[in-house]
């Protein structure tokens, strides 16, 4: 069956690269499989998950290659080179300019950990958004999967978890939370939807 070539974006753990490739190896995922990792973090530990299934491993960083514009720039060539039809972040901690977003339109997805419109946007990501949730007492909250376009957070929704917000959490118990019940759930059946799409328009 022809599959969908996903380059994956990282920047930390990779828990949720993790599931991708769980999901593929179990056959969850069967439209896509990943080809390329990046991170824009040296020292991301997700590069050693990718390089553990033998996957391509890359760093594109400001400080290897200069500006973001440079970085993006390489990150372009190396997904022409690989021939990468979905560009997935997952904790992938550095906004994509406009020019990037637009040359890739319709084929980047992102995962958010709350309840999209809630607790998004520039400057809202990682821990923080879990202090937000828990600063505002909101009881619900969760993680949306989105196509990404130049508006942080912005683009067309494709799939959203709720959580339940409990007495007493902190902001990592919350965090832990939402990846278990959420993130690692629904973004690798996104990833699904998105490839089965890809290779249905591209027959
Ligand atoms: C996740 O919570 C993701 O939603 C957010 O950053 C975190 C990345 O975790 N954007 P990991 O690197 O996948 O473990």
């Amino acid at each position: 069956m022809k599959k969908a070539n996903i380059a994956v974006l990282v920047s930390g753990g990779g828990t949720n690269l993790q599931a991708i490739l769980d999901a593929y190896g179990s056959g969850t995922i069967s439209h896509g499989r990943v080809v390329l990792v990046v991170s824009n973090n040296p020292g991301a530990y997700a590069l050693e998950r990718a390089r553990a299934a033998g996957i391509r491993a890359e760093v594109c960083s400001k400080k290897l290659l200069g500006t973001q514009q440079d970085c993006e720039g390489a990150m372009t060539a190396l997904f022409e080179e690989a021939g990468v039809d979905l560009i997935v972040l997952a904790g992938f901690l550095s906004i994509l300019s406009a020019e990037f977003t637009q040359r890739w339109k319709g084929r980047i997805i992102n995962i958010h950990p709350s309840l999209i419109p809630s607790f998004c946007g520039a400057g809202c990501y990682g821990l923080k958004v879990h202090e937000m949730a828990l600063a505002r007492g909101v009881k619900i909250t969760g993680a949306t999967v989105h196509y990404v376009n130049e508006v942080p957070d912005g683009g067309t929704i494709i799939a959203q978890k709720a959580v339940e917000v409990m007495d007493g959490d902190t902001p990592e118990v919350l965090q832990r939370r939402v990846m278990e019940q959420a993130e690692w759930v629904i973004f690798p059946m996104a990833v699904e939807k998105v490839c089965s799409q890809i290779i249905k328009e591209d027959r």
